[in-house]
């Protein structure tokens, strides 16, 4: 199989302000491909596979980075209520996103939703006062990150996967896959009638995307009582959870 380099290059949809149309209609485009890619269903599985062992009935607490409109999240916890119970969730996104309609679907399933309007390096920084004391960050039992990790280069990780480990007990990311279907794949998105900009942006992220053990090979270090699992997923995805022991 061919190796492919892995290559960061910025997103036009991420250049574009949160109101242009060329934008919206390209986030919505988003909610199709994430059907075809049957993104929903690989993380209700990732989920309940982290979340089986856990055994107390507080409620759950769960962050979402790079939440996007938050309606793919919202698509999970439908398929997950009502065995999770409570839940608290926070979106957590630099720009602002979420609308009311979806906030009011997760409080019909029990959930209450927040938004976060943050950049992700200013929540490593210690810098979002809403998300922590003095020097006590906020603890969450579960970390989500999807289509977000191959925005960064491997440094901006290294710093991402250590606030995530020292913040979260289980983490999961899903990603594209590098691989030579997934950008055969990329490049044929506009069959499904998407815009130039998620055309495009479909073959950025896939060069940007991950496979083998590479964001394992990210995690930091030091923490060796988690249980680390980094798998393909359907046919254009990549997977990697990370569980606190
Ligand atoms: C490809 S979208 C994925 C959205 C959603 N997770 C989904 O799968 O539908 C990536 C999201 O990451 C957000 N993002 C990119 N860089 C960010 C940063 N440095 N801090 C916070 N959010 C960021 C963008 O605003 C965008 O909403």
């Amino acid at each position: 199989m061919m190796n492919l380099p892995r290559t960061v290059v910025a997103e036009t949809l991420d250049g574009l302000r949160e109101e242009d149309p060329v934008a919206k209609r390209s986030r919505r485009d988003l909610q199709r491909v994430h059907r075809v890619m049957g993104t929903r269903s690989i993380i209700k599985r990732a989920v309940n596979t982290l979340l089986a062992s856990r055994l107390t009935s507080q409620p759950l607490r769960i962050l979402e980075l790079g939440a996007g409109d938050g309606t793919l999240l919202l698509g999970v916890a439908k398929a997950l209520s009502p065995a999770l119970g409570r839940v608290d969730l926070t979106l957590l996104d630099r720009q602002d996103l979420i609308a009311p309609s979806t906030v009011d679907g997760y409080s019909k399933l029990g959930w209450i939703a927040s938004a976060e309007v943050v950049d992700v390096f200013d929540w490593i920084a210690g810098n979002v006062p809403s998300m922590s004391s003095g020097r006590q960050f906020e603890r969450w039992d579960l970390i989500v990150a999807n289509l977000f990790l191959h925005h960064f280069e491997d440094h901006e990780l290294h710093s991402l996967l250590a606030a995530i480990a020292a913040r979260g007990d289980r983490f999961l990311a899903c990603e594209p896959r590098r691989a030579q279907l997934a950008l055969v794949g990329s490049h044929l998105i506009g069959a499904l009638g998407v815009n130039s900009v998620t055309r495009s942006d479909a073959v950025l992220s896939v060069r940007a995307g991950f496979c083998g053990d590479e964001l394992s090979r990210l995690w930091p270090a030091q923490t060796a009582d988690w249980k680390l699992t980094e798998y393909p997923a359907g046919l254009f995805s990549h997977c990697f959870s990370a569980s606190h022991q």
